[in-house]
């Protein structure tokens, strides 16, 4: 589908799927890999990079909320999706009908929920195992106890997972992420002592799978990896490989001017020029995700070379400065490539004092992504136009 401003962002398929097939070699084979596809993919393209990543050997996905995950069946997904979060008890008979795999963790979750479904409909659930995130979870010994014991007389439950999330997998010197595998492993033989297995156990994240892969039990949940992102900037010193970025994001210049000394640029007028300046208009903003923080130190690339934002973004457009005078049309690369030069999205986080997720989460549906496998465009996505 065509689009008609000149902003894009290019997903590359072909580099999720190598850093599937690294993870592939990286975990033991009875380890799957569940690809985490919440939030649009992290801002990527959800249907796009499920199927990508399936077809490089993921057998599992996940979501955070049910929209997400019945999206994904809508679009023809058949492989297992769990939903991350916490879903409605009142809302269980659309995850029997679409065959998706519920996190649950409440006693009264599941007292509500069992009302819903009638003699021979049952649900596949993962109990959540709250090992020190502080987040969703079962806590206490008793209570995830009680809850396994629930699921496995309930005829309305399938067992079929118990997992957990670490707080702290992505910080080298963190003794919590190591109470938290232990805690996990207690459970998962307190719950086994109970007579039940769950079919599959999991608690890595990217990180965790990057730095432990011979502990994660039968699943990996990997994200911020999958999309060619190191967790955290630490863990740069200690990735096993090279995980390639698959989101690059461009633009073009729309108007260039000459600016005199004394001339404001932007809301505010805090840009005030020195000098004889060349200044060119970008039409991205922060209603496409390129936040005003991101105009205060943040830089472009242009012609191969690094230059800065002039003055305040605005919802739809931008100014840069220009090093000279260049022409209408000329791209502008915000993350990604330019001959020798690049700008990543660790850069924008660290100028905008965020973490790299923030980034590609914040793209908008208004800036159409541009689908690339082995160099080749496969698909043009302009969620605007898409209904
Ligand atoms: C429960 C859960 N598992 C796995 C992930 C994936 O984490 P990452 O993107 O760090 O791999 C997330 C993401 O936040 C999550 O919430």
């Amino acid at each position: 589908m065509n689009y008609y401003r000149d902003t894009w962002a290019e997903i590359d398929l072909s580099a999720i799927q190598e850093n599937i097939a690294s993870f592939r070699k990286h975990l033991p084979q009875k380890t799957n890999i569940m690809a985490v596809v919440k939030a649009n993919a992290y801002g990527h393209g959800a249907y796009q990079v499920a199927s990508a990543a399936v077809e490089a050997g993921a057998t599992w996905l996940s979501v955070a909320l049910m929209d997400e995950a019945i999206a994904l069946r809508k679009q023809g997904i058949e492989e297992p999706i769990l939903v991350m979060g916490v879903t409605r008890p009142s809302d269980v008979r659309l995850a029997y009908e679409w065959k998706i795999s519920l996190t649950v963790f409440q006693q009264e979750w599941l007292h509500e929920a069992s009302k819903q479904l009638v003699d021979g409909e049952a649900v596949n659930v993962h109990l959540k195992v709250d090992t020190g995130m502080g987040r969703i979870g079962a806590r206490s010994f008793e209570d995830i106890q009680q809850v396994a014991t629930t699921i496995a007389s309930n005829p309305h439950f399938i067992f079929e997972g118990m997992f957990t999330h670490f707080a702290t997998a992505d910080e080298l010197q963190s003794e919590l992420v190591d109470q938290q595998f232990a805690r996990f492993e207690d459970v998962v033989d307190m719950v086994r002592q109970m007579g039940v297995e769950p079919t599959y156990l999991h608690c890595g994240n990217s990180a965790a799978s990057l730095r432990f892969p011979t502990k994660l039990f039968n699943i990996a949940r990997i994200g911020i990896a999958m999309y060619g992102l190191t967790p955290s900037p630490e863990m740069k010193a200690v990735l096993p490989f090279s995980l390639k970025p698959a989101l690059s994001l461009h633009t073009k210049l729309v108007h260039v001017k000459k600016v005199e000394p004394g001339d404001t640029v932007s809301y505010g007028a805090t840009y005030v020029a020195l000098k004889e300046e060349w200044i060119g208009t970008l039409p991205i903003g922060y209603a496409d995700g390129w936040i005003r923080r991101y105009g205060e130190n943040g830089e472009v690339l242009v012609q191969g070379k690094r230059t800065r934002f002039a003055g305040r973004i605005c919802m739809d457009q931008s100014m840069i400065q220009l090093p000279h005078e260049m022409n209408v049309g000329e791209t502008v690369t915000l993350i990604g490539r330019q001959g020798e030069a690049e700008i990543s999205a660790d850069d924008v986080a660290r100028q905008a004092m965020t973490i790299n997720y923030e980034i590609s989460c914040l793209l908008t549906a208004r800036v159409p992504r541009i689908y690339k496998k082995q160099g080749r465009i496969l698909e043009k996505m302009n969620a605007i136009l898409n209904f």
